[in-house]
This record gives structure tokens, sequence and C-alpha cells, in this order.
């Protein structure tokens, strides 16, 4: 088996792979993503974080307005509490932000622009709108895209964390964020730590056809791909060691209501935020 055939294999198992695909290194490097959630409580290595906001900010941005700004949290005390407020319902369900030495916390941004279009005699009214909230979170997250894959690059492990949103305004006030601002996600960093027993490994993906659509939508299709999916979650699921349970299980499930764990008021914190989402 050539590298790039181990490569699919560990992506789309025994699934339908693409018969044609382009390669190169840096293709290589992105299919051999996973989340890591054990890190060994070292520094980074000197210029690590700047290299990753190098790369962030290399990433487009909505018509040049870098809407988005990141906090990198190291200090213990500190990264503590915030993984406190991640948490939710599980209390221990994110401690490894306390081993990991940094946790970046990526900000959708409007309070530069609305600042500058204020005193420009602008009109900062498009910041009420829905789209200049959706605008700074693309942002932020094409940013902090690449900021993961100049990580991975330099050996080091990320996950993100979407449960920054649960406590969103406790968690803007702890970092003194300013209005027209909000953390949309977190993203931890560190040196993977892989434990025995608990190998965190590729996380096979469905078939392209899931995904891919050509010109036109196509739901059956598309329904239909997730059906071979089912042995591969299984067999991850086992080499993980969780306990059974289907793909289609999991979507019912990380779709009950009880997991927004706070997310629920997102709306209403956003507004207190200034973002009126009209
Ligand atoms: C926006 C976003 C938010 C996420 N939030 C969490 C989180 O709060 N906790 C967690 O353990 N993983 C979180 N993840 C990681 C996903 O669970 C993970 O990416 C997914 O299961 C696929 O696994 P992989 O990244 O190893 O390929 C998040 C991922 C994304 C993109």
């Amino acid at each position: 088996m050539t590298e790039h055939q181990a490569l699919l294999e560990q992506r789309y198992g025994a699934q339908t792979k693409p018969a044609r695909m382009a390669w190169n290194a840096q293709i290589a490097a992105l299919l051999l993503h996973r989340s890591v959630r054990n890190y060994l409580p070292e520094a980074l290595p000197e210029g690590a974080l700047e290299a990753m906001v190098a790369a962030a900010q290399s990433a487009s941005t909505s018509s040049n307005l870098h809407q988005w700004s990141v906090v990198a949290v190291g200090d213990p005390a500190l990264k503590a509490r915030v993984a406190e407020l991640a948490s939710g319902r599980k209390k221990d369900a994110n401690r490894f932000i306390n081993d990991a030495p940094l946790v970046l916390l990526w900000v959708a941004d409007l309070s530069r622009s609305h600042a500058i279009t204020c005193d420009g005699g602008g009109d900062a009214q498009v910041h009420d709108y829905l789209d200049a909230f959706l605008m700074a979170s693309i942002d932020a997250a094409l940013a902090a895209q690449n900021a993961v894959v100049a990580a991975e690059s330099m050996g080091l492990g990320v996950v993100y964390i979407g449960a920054m949103r649960n406590e969103a305004q406790a968690l803007a006030e702890l970092i003194h964020l300013p209005r027209y601002s909000f953390v949309a996600f977190g993203l931890v960093v560190g040196k993977p730590a892989d434990l025995p027993g608990k190998p965190e490994t590729v996380r096979p993906r469905p078939p392209q056809s899931v995904v891919l659509h050509h010109d036109r939508y196509d739901f059956q299709r598309s329904m239909a791909g997730l059906d071979d999916y089912e042995a591969e979650f299984g067999k991850f699921r086992e080499h993980m060691g969780s306990a059974r349970r289907s793909w289609k299980e999991s979507v019912v499930h990380y779709n009950r209501f009880d997991y927004m764990d706070g997310r629920e008021k997102l709306r209403q914190a956003m507004v207190e935020r200034g973002f009126n989402l009209l």
C-alpha cells in the first residue's frame, strides 16, 4: 500500500474512496488531522504561537476588514476558569484544557470596525444585521483553521471547543472583550500525550458522495452514502473503547436540547454584547 492509499484508508476505511485524487505534501498533512484531548503539560516551542497567528492572518478575510481577534490564554488560573465556564453539565468535560499550555479564544470581532465607522461619520447600522455577525464569525473560523494547519505542521495537537459559547457573556467579561465581539469557539493547543490504551487516531469520515454534489444538490444520494459510514464509525468507537452507538444515534444524541448546556441563551447574550441579529 502506498503512503497515499494508507491515508485514504485511515480517512474512509472500507468505504468508496476517490478513484483519482491529486496529492501533494500539504494535502497529505491535512488528511492526518485528528483532534487531541490528552496533552503533555509542556510549553509550546518558541515562536509557535506567532507562526499560528501569521498563518491565521494569511487566511482570506471579508472585505479585508480583519473582523476577528484571538485571545491566547496561558495563565493557569485564568485557563482553569475558562475550562470551568466551558464544562457545562459534565464538570470534567474539558479538563484537558488545564493540562494543555494554551487555549486560544477565537473572537468574532466587530469592535474595531464599529468604532472606526462611528468615528469616521459612517453608518454602523449594518452591524445590527445578522450578516455582520456571520461575516465576523466566518472570518474567525477561517483564521482559526489556518492556525490549526500551522500547529499540526509543527507536530502540535489541537481541539476546537464550541462549549466556549455555553456562558458567552461570562467568558466575554472574564477576558475583557469589548462590545460588538464574542468568543465564537476555543482551540486547545499543546503537545499530544498519547495515553496507552487511549490512542487518538484519525476519525473516519463518510464517503464523498455524502458531502459532494455535482451541479444540483441530491438529498437521496447524500443520505444513501451514510449507510456505509455506520460500519466505519462503529469500528472507530470500538478502537476508542467507546460504548456501542450508531452514527445516526449519535446525531440524535448530540441534538438533545440539554446538550446545549447554556447555548440556548446565546441569542440573548449576543444582543447584550451589541449584536442585534436583524
Ligand atoms: C466548531 C467546533 C467545535 C467543537 N467543540 C468541541 C468541544 O466543545 N469539545 C470537544 O471535545 N470537541 C469539540 N470539537 C471537536 C469535534 O468533536 C471533532 O472535530 C469531530 O468529532 C471530528 O473529529 P476529528 O477532529 O478528530 O477529526 C469541536 C469541533 C468544531 C469544528
